[in-house]
């Protein structure tokens, strides 16, 4: 592992994009304590204050460019599992790219990549994880390590783990199964009714899988369908009121 450390970037996606194209190593990491231009999914900005750890790893995988996809819940599960190793948080995925804590986002991937004819040159995964950031300096639905657990962490040694994580289970993508298997155990919408807003439209239904092409099996009406693209809900999560009807009324009637 290479780790390029900056104080301050546009977005350490763009810098990883650059070395890559000029030939750097698989395994080098950018690190930046600040991202002025931090990117997300569809476009959207990634807040990158200092406290949270923002880094991109370049890989060159031997995958088709139509596996990908895969690439962004390998680093997902390593995420995850990095997060409780270190401490003892156990946090969940959810499609495609986030990790979740008691509903809120503790961290986003952003998986990019570069193929010529049907051979990837490179791909670039961006983690986003907000680690000591208090809970004022957070957008609006998110959390913080710092903020799950009151403890600071080592930004740093979140970041080590996190990429021998990957580097530990790297021959698993040859397996994709074991992948896809391991993200859907961990999923916070498992089984669970879901509203997916998608460019144009909103679908609901359950959620019942997610598949090696990175879509989620979407079932309604006895038909599952593929969704590609889109910001995921869980539906029917709001607590019960105390005047509300319990949920199996039968099993609370007196006989
Ligand atoms: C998302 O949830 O929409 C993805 C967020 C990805 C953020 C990370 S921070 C490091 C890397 N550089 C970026 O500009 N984005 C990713």
């Amino acid at each position: 592992m290479i780790i390029i450390r900056y104080k301050r970037v546009a977005s350490t996606n763009d810098t990883a994009k650059m070395l890559a194209n000029r030939g750097a190593r698989e395994w080098t990491v950018v690190v930046a304590e600040v991202q002025t231009r931090g990117r997300g999914r569809s476009g959207r900005k990634w807040q990158s204050h200092k406290g949270g750890l923002w880094f991109s790893v370049i890989l060159r995988p031997k995958i088709s460019p139509g596996s990908v996809a895969m690439l962004q819940f390998f680093a997902s599960n390593s995420t995850r599992k990095a997060i409780m190793e270190e401490t003892g948080i156990e946090a969940g995925t959810k499609w495609p790219n986030d990790i979740i804590f008691e509903k809120r986002k503790m961290a986003g991937l952003l998986v990019e990549s570069k193929s010529e004819g049907n051979q990837v040159s490179f791909v670039i995964v961006g983690i986003g994880l907000n680690v000591n950031q208090s809970q004022s300096t957070l957008p609006e639905g998110a959390t913080s390590v710092y903020e799950a657990g009151r403890e600071k962490y080592n930004v740093e040694q979140l970041m080590n783990r996190i990429v021998e994580n990957m580097q530990h289970d790297y021959s698993i993508l040859e397996t994709p199964d074991k992948i896809l298997s391991e993200w859907w155990t961990n999923c916070i919408h498992r089984s669970k009714n879901v509203e997916i807003q998608t460019v144009g439209e909103t679908k609901s239904g359950i959620s019942n899988g997610i598949d090696a092409d990175g879509s989620l099996l979407l079932e309604k009406n006895a038909r599952t369908e593929h969704i590609m693209e889109g910001t995921l809900r869980v539906l029917n999560e709001q607590k019960a009121s105390p005047d509300s009807m319990p949920p199996y009324p039968s099993l609370h009637a007196k006989s």
